[in-house]
């Protein structure tokens, strides 16, 4: 009997969706798919015949597939389209059934959509997955938030499509509502910062100091090697090393010097406006991919703001080593925004968030693991309710270690007039952080003087107003 013995039915079968499909397949799970495009259902049907996969081009004949209560996964474009799916399945659906939406949606639509849903009696899983389509196929860390009950029911399966560091599946319960698709929007932030980072180590090693791409691509390497170990740093490395097929050049110096963006980071620098976090370095990530985007401009003030780079007069393999301990450092700092926006969101929206459990689903399959994920993930172990990460004296000695050359780099970056905004606000943030006293006296004075919105003292409590042009 076909109907009603598949696991569950997964809509969205882009590069994503088929690849976390044909996942749950190679793990034993009876998965249907639906595709509207009858090509891809007969693609899908070849690739799936020697797994228990069935590929169906209409969602009536999908829902009739799927065991009761049924399981739904959805992996579209955030926004409208996620509306749309659930406006086709909901009249197919009875209560009980569950929704998961596996993309990455805006948490306030989440809040929403599980509101709504919860009206109908279905349940609705606000889950982010990542790892790109090699983690979806092979193993992505999975973040999933919404009812407790409903992701016990899909636990088995998430738990074995998951990847495993350690043969610790990367994916636990985070929380109720869209404390899923939260992390994993501050998880993107994340990663655009790091990605920044390492996009101004290419600038000044590049433009800096003349490397050639494959010093690059060894330079990577290396450090891919050490305490940096990471995911994007492998990639980088590998980047540098590979030569476009119809040119025989180096791929890398035939891309276009400009970066998009689906939204992700822009929601993590709004959603910590919104809690009045702190997190410059995300923020600087952002706004460098609509820097390049103006690339018109860049050419234009380019030639009015003409000045050569000056040549490099420290020795060079010291300056790359310093630069290593520097996105060290960087690193650190752009984890500990991040998981500062997550610790006042858990607290803001009751997501109850276990930090030490976020760094520990983050630490295989998605795209901002990284050696030092372990530490962040002892860190707050030992301390649950660590307000920042660069209290924690696991990273706290490390930062140490590292802020001289920090330090160096920002300034090498000011004398070479290169720009290196994510080194210099991390590097700010630090010293704001770690700064007992901010001229912030002066601005209460400023606001005081021409707004009349009164000050708070050192020594008396309560709050004052002054005639500020009285003599
Ligand atoms: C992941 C990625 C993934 C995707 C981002 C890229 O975790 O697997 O983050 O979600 O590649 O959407 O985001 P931008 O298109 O905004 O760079």
């Amino acid at each position: 009997m076909e109907t009603e013995r598949y696991e569950i039915g997964m809509i969205g079968l882009g590069v994503m969706g088929r690849n976390m499909l044909l996942n749950m397949a190679d793990h034993g799970f009876p998965v249907a798919g639906y595709v509207k495009d009858p090509s891809k259902v007969e693609a899908l049907r070849k690739e799936a015949a020697a797994n228990d996969i069935k590929a169906v081009a209409n969602v009536q004949e999908l829902i009739g597939l799927l065991r009761r209560p049924r399981a739904v996964m959805m992996l579209v474009p955030a926004g409208p389209p996620v509306d749309s799916v659930i406006g086709d399945l909901l009249p197919h659906l009875e209560k009980g059934d569950l929704i998961i939406d596996a993309g990455n949606s805006y948490f306030k639509d989440t809040n929403l959509r599980v509101r709504n849903l919860t009206e109908h009696g279905i349940q609705f899983l606000g889950v982010g997955v990542s790892g790109g389509e090699e983690g979806a196929r092979h193993g992505p860390s999975i973040m999933p938030g919404g009812p407790k009950e409903a992701y016990e029911r899909v636990r088995p399966l998430l738990e074995a499509v998951a990847a495993k560091v350690n043969g610790d599946p990367c994916v636990a319960y985070l929380g109720p509502g869209s404390a899923g698709h939260f992390v994993k929007t501050v998880h993107n932030g994340i990663e655009y910062a790091l990605m920044q980072l390492l996009a101004e180590t290419y600038d000044l090693m590049k433009r800096g100091l003349g490397m050639s791409d494959d010093q690059l691509r060894d330079v990577y390497d290396t450090w891919n090697q050490r305490e940096l170990n990471g995911y994007l740093i492998e990639i980088t490395s590998r980047i540098f090393g590979k030569v476009d097929e119809r040119t025989g050049k180096r791929l890398i110096d035939e891309l276009l010097d400009v970066a998009k963006q689906n939204g992700t980071g822009m929601w993590t620098s709004q959603s910590a406006m919104e809690l009045q976090v702190p997190i410059p370095t995300i923020d600087l990530a952002v706004a460098m991919r609509d820097m390049s985007v103006f690339e018109k401009q860049r050419e234009t003030a380019g030639e009015i703001f003409q000045r050569p780079i000056p040549p490099f007069g420290g020795d060079r393999g010291i300056f790359v080593e310093q630069l290593g301990h520097a996105l060290y450092a960087g690193m650190i700092i752009t984890y500990a925004q991040g998981m500062a926006v997550l610790a006042a969101a858990s607290d803001k929206y009751d997501y109850c968030l276990d930090l030490a459990t976020v760094a520990r689903i983050w630490r295989g399959g998605c795209i901002i693991r990284a050696a030092l994920l372990e530490d962040i993930r002892q860190a707050y172990c030992h301390q649950p309710n660590l307000p920042n990460l660069l209290l924690a004296p696991e990273l706290s000695t490390k930062v140490l270690a590292n802020e001289k050359d920090l330090r160096r780099v920002v300034s090498a970056a000011i004398e070479m007039s290169l720009p290196a905004p994510c080194f210099m606000t991390a590097l700010s943030y630090f010293d704001s952080y770690r700064s007992a006293w901010l001229p912030a006296n002066l601005i209460q004075a400023q606001r005081d003087y021409f707004g009349a919105h009164s000050y708070e003292c050192i020594d008396v409590k309560g709050t004052f107003h002054t005639d500020w042009t009285k003599s």
